[in-house]
């Protein structure tokens, strides 16, 4: 009695500690994937698993099956230092040593899934780290990020706090990473992992997606593979300074890093406050790169990408017809023979403002966002009304982050520039330009108000292109406290996102471009906020088939802005057919960037039927799932790619031919995504008007002799491309 009595209390005593603590593992899935992680009381938070989805009667054959992964999930410095950490600090007191075990674990659903926070603390110090992961189930992306707050006396300095480590178990394990420069952004390299530390990392300050970008894909079974083999693939969701690090070590494992780059960026963090990293994102794909990018283009138009419910307009661009010779003649113009083609939205670029100091050189005026009434004389609603006039929409080029010492801003404001007291100051852009200090509130409301003014005067502006081209010089703030101004790099993101933020709550329907001196600001930091991104100021259609290909590794097709222009292109001095320049630019979102009236009678009129083509294939594009099939890196001499509606009734493919020679034989190219028992009725796009459709116009094939024979594309010609539309019959 006595003895049934005792074990009655010791099992309360256990339901009761069950029920105040938590389940040791805590297993996070979506469709597909799985990330397994050990919660063991007054121990570290490991990574046990993160791949194919397992269910819970795996649990344990992962722990029979472990070979080493049992890793801390946010390895920390101090006192295992000896190898690369996530987070480094230094106590109020000096110490510079972490050493977390688990507290506290919160599960709660989400309208995407569900959400973990795990927090951990320190044996001895009153400081706290949470890790949290949010899944988006339908999408296979597990997102997680790190909260820090600790309750000392005074300031804890955070010399390094990455947004994430995940273990990669060794094997014949490749990195595909994109890199580049201004004009040639959006190289792709795949390389295997080797040992040694590769660091992927961004100084620029102020844009982050020209030389390399935070997006990296994982092929765990060998090289590269589109549609074959296990792919992790990772983002980091943030527009600043960024530093990806992969340590191969002599253990089991490639060790990846991600988060802020902690140059000159030690963060004072007080009592109390909350520092949040930037989000990392996470997909795993059975089904090669081409799986996990199609995860993250899901990802991107449920919420990462703004306003991806709805389809983009076909604009033309004034930049490269013009340049900064906007004048209003010219400009009328553009809109009558754009509108006059089926476009939809006229933007004009650079060169409308400036009143003290107009706007004629890219030396001056940003900051002076009044029209220029020389160049305007009936100003920008008349412009507005002309576009609608023609049935059209208007849009609009600020540069808000930036000023020149040639403008009446920096005379009213020179406080309101980053600066470093007592040096001269380092110019960008045309000698002169120099960048906001977006730590500064005051300079946040001065950006806020540009957008603000301009949608409050012309509420029917539909369209922004937001340009960022100066990169942060001058490192120093005249807002910032002394001890603060290592914070400058990241505030100066923070400030950034709360003016967008604002700008959003109360503009949501508004399209808004990110574009920062071409492709700089291609980052998920800022596509929230942003409907679409500026892939790159070189408008080459073959240089823009491989920028284009490399960016849709991670980006979907109705954020990529792909513009027509003029031939010999003013970027490469290439000359490629006005087909080759549109099949290229219709794989995303279509525009037109030159002079229309350069443009002779048969060169409107293919405008004008491919134009009318693309309305049509434009769902397909725009919300399609994107199939690449033979790569421009390959150099097989061709490129081809496609675009498959969700029930697979309909599809667009693409074919271009990159190089030209005499009896080159030219590979079958298989279709992909199609659904193998339906029938496909063939209809070629995009055919001048001085040819013929090719031989597969009007047939009829099954899916499965598409995807498994593949087509034969007949590409005779340099520069010859194709566009095939798909109905299910
Ligand atoms: C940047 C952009 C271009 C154009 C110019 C205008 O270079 O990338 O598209 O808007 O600025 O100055």
């Amino acid at each position: 009695m006595k003895k049934l009595f005792l074990s009655t209390i010791l099992l309360l005593i256990s339901a009761l500690t069950m029920a105040a603590t938590w389940e040791r593992e805590q297993l996070i899935s979506t469709r597909n994937s799985s990330l397994m992680l050990t919660a063991g009381e007054n121990e570290p938070l490991k990574i046990a698993y993160y791949g194919d989805r397992i269910g819970e009667e795996e649990r344990n054959n992962i722990h029979e099956a472990w070979v080493g992964l049992n890793r801390d999930a946010y390895p920390v410095f101090g006192t295992t230092c000896i190898f690369t950490n996530a987070m480094q600090v230094t106590h109020t007191d000096g110490n510079m040593t972490l050493d977390l075990i688990v507290k506290d674990v919160v599960r709660s659903n989400t309208n995407r899934g569900e959400k973990v926070a795990i927090t951990m603390t320190d044996r001895v110090y009153p400081f706290a780290v949470t890790l949290n992961y949010e899944t988006h189930y339908e999408e296979d992306i597990i997102e997680t990020w790190v909260e820090v707050q600790h309750n000392e006396k005074g300031i804890v300095t955070l010399n390094r706090f990455d947004s994430s480590y995940m273990p990669i178990r060794k094997g014949n394990v490749w990195l595909s990473h994109l890199h580049g420069a201004w004009a040639a952004e959006s190289w792709l390299t795949a390389e295997p992992l080797n040992h040694g530390i590769l660091e992927i990392r961004n100084t620029d300050g102020s844009r982050n997606g020209h030389y390399n970008r935070p997006e990296v894909m994982f092929s765990l079974d060998g090289e590269p593979s589109e549609n074959q083999g296990r792919v992790i693939g990772a983002v980091l969701c943030w527009s600043g300074n960024y530093s990806l690090r992969i340590d191969t070590d002599k253990s089991h494992m490639h060790h990846f890093f991600a988060g802020i780059c902690n140059e000159a960026s030690q963060y004072k963090l007080a009592k109390g406050e909350t520092f949040v990293t930037p989000r990392m994102a996470y997909t795993y794909s059975q089904r090669g790169i081409g799986g996990a990018s199609r995860n993250f283009h899901k990802w991107a138009r449920n919420g990462m990408v703004h306003g991806c419910n709805t389809q983009r307009d076909i604009l033309l661009n004034s930049w490269e017809g013009v340049y900064l010779d906007i004048n209003e003649k010219d400009m009328e113009q553009m809109i009558s023979d754009f509108a006059a083609m089926g476009g939809e939205l006229f933007v004009m670029d650079d060169g409308w403002f400036g009143d003290k100091y107009p706007r004629t050189k890219d030396n001056s005026s940003l900051g002076d966002w009044v029209v220029d009434n020389n160049k305007l004389p009936k100003g920008l609603q008349h412009l507005i009304n002309t576009a609608h006039g023609k049935g059209i929409k208007f849009g609009i080029w600020i540069e808000p982050e930036a000023t020149n010492s040639i403008s009446e801003l920096i005379e009213k404001h020179p406080d309101w520039v980053l600066q470093v007291k007592g040096r001269e100051p380092h110019y960008g852009r045309g000698g002169t330009q120099l960048l906001l200090d977006l730590t500064n509130p005051a300079v946040q409301d001065f950006i806020f108000g540009i957008v603000d003014n301009l949608l409050t005067q012309h509420p029917d502006i539909a369209y922004i292109k937001w340009d960022a081209n100066v990169e942060l010089f001058n490192y120093g703030s005249t807002y910032l406290p002394q001890d603060r101004q290592s914070h400058i790099y990241i505030d100066y993101h923070r400030g950034l996102v709360n003016v967008l933020q604002r700008i959003r709550n109360k503009y949501p329907q508004v399209v808004i471009q990110a574009c920062g001196g071409g492709g700089g600001r291609i980052s998920y930091g800022v596509m929230p906020y942003f409907d679409e991104f500026w892939v790159s100021d070189n408008t080459d259609a073959l240089q823009r088939i491989y920028m284009q290909w490399a960016t849709s590794y991670f980006y979907p097709a109705i954020a990529m802005a792909q513009h027509v222009s003029a031939s010999p292109n003013h970027q490469t001095g290439r000359s490629v057919p006005l087909k080759f320049r549109f099949d290229v630019a219709m794989t995303g979102r279509l525009g037109m960037e030159l002079q229309p009236k350069d443009m002779n009678d048969s060169e409107r009129d293919f405008a004008t039927r491919a134009i009318a083509q693309y309305k049509t294939i434009r769902p397909i594009i725009q919300m399609g799932n994107l199939y690449r099939l033979v790569s421009p890196f390959d150099k097989q001499g061709i490129a081809s790619l496609m675009y498959v509606n969700d029930d697979a009734s309909q599809a667009v493919f693409f074919a271009y031919k990159m190089e030209h020679f005499n009896n080159m034989n030219v590979q079958r190219v298989r279709m992909d995504g199609l659904d193998a028992l339906k029938k496909y009725k063939i209809t070629e796009l995009n055919v001048p008007a001085d040819k013929q459709p090719c031989h597969l116009d009007g047939k009829i094939f099954t899916g499965r002799l598409l995807m498994n024979t593949g087509i034969e594309l007949n590409l005779d010609s340099e520069y010859a491309s194709r566009v095939l539309m798909l109905v299910e019959q």
